[in-house]
């Protein structure tokens, strides 16, 4: 029986998100969280503490106390973990995080363990991530409902996929929420250039922001379609949008999905 539910292996931005997110929607405790990390911080073995979960420099020790192992260490640290990997147990879940890391990858490093793989975006922490799950053939429909629970509870969004789209997904969610901060970046670059305060300036760009993506939602209409709602004859909305297609705006957006998931592919 193991003393832990979850176990993280890398208690950076994308564990502390998950697990952080997971227990502030109320489906997990802290005090059923074992993290493995350097701490190299203070800091950051303090946000762990804080949430009642237990931290450790040992990873062996992590490993051999956790059901579920959230595994969510850089993709380049694979190597550094994979010899605590090789001893995970037969009913032992592995949920990886890892950008361009297959379900044949995992199989071969984690020991007997049962592997999900995952992709998702940072606003997990709030709630509202886009992930997707793609579990292995043999991980029992028990376990899967409860890791599906948990991601539900964290993100907008969930979704099982084939592992043959995790690469695409990964630009699109992974990294595209990167994109939409350059975009409210920029839009209020945009602001202030015009004469507004830095701090309205950003403010009504992220509510404008917030504003179409609910609409999208919401409605379900397409996005061209709301496009095409505001955008009278020879009004200001059609001159703002002539100059972000005389400067190549969604083909950038576009060529940008295509370059993460090239990246993606790279790494696998
Ligand atoms: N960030 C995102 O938006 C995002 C989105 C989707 C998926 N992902 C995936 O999530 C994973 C984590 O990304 P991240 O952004 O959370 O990176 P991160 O913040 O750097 O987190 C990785 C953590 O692993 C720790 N670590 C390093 N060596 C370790 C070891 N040997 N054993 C245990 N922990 C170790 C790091 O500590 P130090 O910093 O002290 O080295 C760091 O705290 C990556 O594989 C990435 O592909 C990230």
């Amino acid at each position: 029986m193991s003393e832990y539910q979850w176990g993280v292996l890398g208690g950076g931005q994308m564990g502390y998100a998950i697990i952080a997110g997971a227990i502030n929607a109320g489906v997990l405790e802290g005090k059923n969280v074992i993290v493995g990390d350097p701490f190299r911080t203070k800091e950051k073995r303090e946000k762990w503490l804080k949430l009642g979960a237990t931290c450790l420099t040992k990873n062996e020790e992590v490993i051999t106390q956790s059901k579920y192992l959230l595994l969510s260490v850089k993709p380049q640290m694979m190597k550094e973990v994979k010899d605590v990997l090789a001893n995970m147990k037969s009913d032992q879940t592995v949920v990886s995080v890892v950008a361009g890391c297959s379900i044949e990858k995992l199989n071969e490093t984690c020991g007997h363990a049962k592997v999900v793989r995952v992709m998702l975006n940072q606003a997990c922490l709030i709630g509202h991530g886009a992930a997707v799950l793609c579990p292995d053939k043999d991980v029992p429909k028990c376990d899967f409902e409860m890791i599906e629970e948990m991601f539900k509870a964290t993100n907008g969004t969930v979704d099982i996929v084939l592992e043959r789209s995790m690469d695409a997904f990964t630009a699109l969610s992974g990294s595209g929420i990167a994109f939409v901060y350059q975009f409210l970046e920029a839009l209020s670059d945009g602001g202030v250039h015009a004469g507004l305060s830095r701090e309205l300036s950003k403010k009504v760009a992220v509510q404008t922001v917030l504003g179409a993506a609910k609409m999208c939602e919401e409605t379900g209409k397409h996005p061209g379609e709301l496009k095409d709602n505001v955008t009278s004859p020879s009004g200001t909305t059609i001159a703002g949008i002539r100059a972000l297609e005389k400067a190549g705006f969604r083909s950038a957006a576009i060529e940008a999905v295509i370059a993460a998931t090239e990246r993606c592919k790279e790494l696998s």
